[in-house]
């Protein structure tokens, strides 16, 4: 995770500050930048959110050549020794990075048999001390010879004092470089220079970026010149669209984006894949992380109504290293809010290195994923920035149905009239999302009552279980209380046992026709102590409930969940968490 940005250009420390709020969402344990002035490197970092470096910065710093970094802590503590820029030993090569150095530790050992003094207990520290120990009188030739020391996953910016350049190295985490009329950028998000570059590429794996004042030379690992292909810049949303939480603007944005989902999927020509490649498929894997991974599960058990393929969700940290059958009649639809996730896209990776077909649903044009997955589709979502994903949920959701609607029509087994009705719901959709939003008052005071809990569980049957698993994710992340997700009927082989005065249990049934099975279950519960919300179009004597709107079934999961977003939103407002930025997360997990 991590976010890293470099400029060649005017007013580059200014700009550089801009960046690196812009990426905080990737990491916000510290923040740093290296400056090149008058031949020297200035280096200026802190702990915590980027107002706190912005103090240390002087003001009349200026710099026509600087690089920053935003951290999320994998080696080393949280500390000012930890934070980026870090500098070799002789002051002349400053570098940011994203990613994991797999081999740091034998690098770090034989630079300090060499005499190295190393001050931070990073991988990242390594690469400047490699990058000395390389230079002889041609910076290209020493950050060529440090590429080709590195294992792992990395992107890298570096400046040095040896000459007027940015240098960049990547592999596995994801870079782009901008070109605008203020000069060039390199950074790892291709929303945030798309503000300014009018130009923009994708960096690929395995590639050595020397940027000059005459402009951008791209090098493989063996020095050999290659081109680049740029596209024009889409301008997207900036983070100073809102006054108040990202959290609370997304899930608010939830009906319009779910008005131009079903539009965006229908505009870039639906499900975009050949019948016969659809009449080939056995199975159907769901992969994606976190919230992905809820959109996927829950699509699939929807789907499996309507199916004749095996629809199977995975896990992308457990698909990558587990044994799942994988050939040519394998679909694998790849999950990812922001196309950055590294588990999300080793998965990719591997699905077609066994020869199935992959497809990307993303919220992020341009994004690693979508290079690496032979069909893409959109989700539409807009940008999203809290930590904590709401609206890209609802949106992958419906993308996620209409792809597997499509299948199954292509395959006969969902046939026009029942496809229509599916599409008829979905068009539905904003409206309930209109009334499921307009009972937030009452949701803002259940969050009062269980804001205390000592544990909450989610639970839910079939679909609704899926629902259970998204409404447990948020709540943890962002408020800490510790909840966790139950197929209901699992309750009694277990977990019950935690039933208790202090306990919450939010009971989610979008099945009129399972009304019998919650209310059996919610007197179990309320027998033991602890106390009962449910979720429902109806309500159960004996506990408070959040009514949701009448929704056709294929579909209620895309409104059942807006509650539940809403309720671990002010439950942890309640506790005086930041809600945009949880401890210890950050927005995109680019590493392993
Ligand atoms: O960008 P992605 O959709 O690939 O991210 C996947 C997860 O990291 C993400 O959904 C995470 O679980 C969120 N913090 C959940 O709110």
């Amino acid at each position: 995770m991590c976010g890293i940005f470099g400029m060649l250009g005017g007013g580059s420390v200014g700009r550089t500050v801009e960046a690196l709020r812009y990426l905080e969402y990737r990491g916000y344990d510290s923040a740093g930048i290296a400056a090149s002035v008058n031949g020297k490197l200035r280096v200026y970092k802190s702990v915590g959110r980027i107002d706190r470096l912005q103090s240390v910065i002087p003001p009349d710093l200026d710099s026509d050549r600087t690089i920053g970094h935003t951290r999320w802590a994998t080696h080393g503590a949280v500390s000012y020794d930890n934070a980026h820029p870090f500098v070799s030993s002789d002051n002349s090569f400053a570098v940011v990075h994203n990613g994991i150095i797999e081999n740091y530790l034998a690098l770090k050992k034989q630079l300090s048999l060499r005499g190295t003094v190393f001050t931070s207990q990073t991988d990242s520290e390594t690469v400047a001390h490699v990058l000395q120990h390389h230079y002889k009188t041609d910076v290209l030739q020493a950050v060529i010879a440090t590429a080709n020391c590195l294992a792992g996953a990395y992107a890298i910016v570096i400046s040095t004092t040896h000459d007027g350049n940015l240098y960049a190295i990547k592999d596995k985490s994801p870079l782009v470089v901008g070109l605008s009329d203020d000069g060039v950028y390199l950074c790892s998000d291709v929303r945030c220079v798309s503000r300014w570059a009018s130009k923009v590429a994708v960096v690929p794996d395995k590639t050595v970026i020397a940027v000059s004042a005459n402009g951008v030379e791209f090098y493989d690992y063996d020095g050999k010149r290659v081109t680049m292909q740029y596209f024009d810049a889409e301008r997207s949303e900036t983070e100073t669209d809102t006054c108040g939480d990202f959290m609370l603007k997304e899930i608010s944005e939830i009906p319009d984006r779910l008005r131009q989902v079903t539009s965006g999927y229908y505009a870039d020509g639906g499900l975009g894949m050949p019948r016969e490649l659809a009449l080939q498929l056995r199975r159907i894997y769901m992969i994606g992380c976190g919230t992905a991974y809820n959109s996927g599960l829950h699509a699939a058990s929807v789907a499996r109504a309507f199916s004749d393929v095996d629809i199977i969700p995975v896990i992308a940290s457990e698909y990558i290293y587990g044994h799942y059958p994988t050939d040519a009649g394998t679909l694998a639809i790849l999950i990812s809010q922001s196309g950055e996730t590294a588990d999300t896209i080793r998965a990719a990776e591997k699905v077609a290195a066994q020869g199935g077909i992959t497809y990307a649903v993303t919220n992020t044009k341009s994004s690693s994923l979508c290079f690496k997955c032979r069909c893409v589709n959109y989700i539409y979502a807009g940008g999203e920035f809290a930590v904590a994903s709401t609206k890209a949920y609802n949106c992958q959701l419906v993308t996620l149905l209409l792809i597997l609607a499509d299948i199954a029509r292509l395959r006969g087994t969902l046939d026009s009239a029942r496809h229509q009705r599916l599409l008829d719901s979905v068009k539905a959709l904003p409206e309930s999302a209109e009334r499921a939003l307009a009972d937030s008052a009452r949701i803002k005071r259940l969050a009062l009552q269980i804001k205390d809990s000592s544990a909450v569980f989610y639970i839910g049957r079939v679909n609704d279980y899926s629902t259970a698993c998204e409404g447990s994710l948020k709540l943890k992340e962002i408020s800490y209380i510790h909840s966790e997700a139950y197929p209901a009927g699992e309750l009694k082989h277990g977990t019950l046992a935690l039933m208790e005065r202090g306990v919450t249990v939010i009971a989610i049934c979008t099945e009129p026709a399972l009304k019998q099975k919650i209310a059996a279950s919610v007197s179990e519960i309320t027998a033991r102590g602890a106390r009962v919300i449910t979720v429902a179009p109806f309500t159960i004597d004996g506990c408070d409930g959040i009514i949701l709107p009448q929704c056709d079934a294929s579909v209620g999961g895309v409104i059942a969940v807006i509650p539940l977003q809403l309720l671990a939103y002010y439950a942890a407002k309640a506790l005086n968490r930041d809600v945009d930025k949880p401890r210890n997360l950050a927005k995109s997990v680019t590493v392993e």
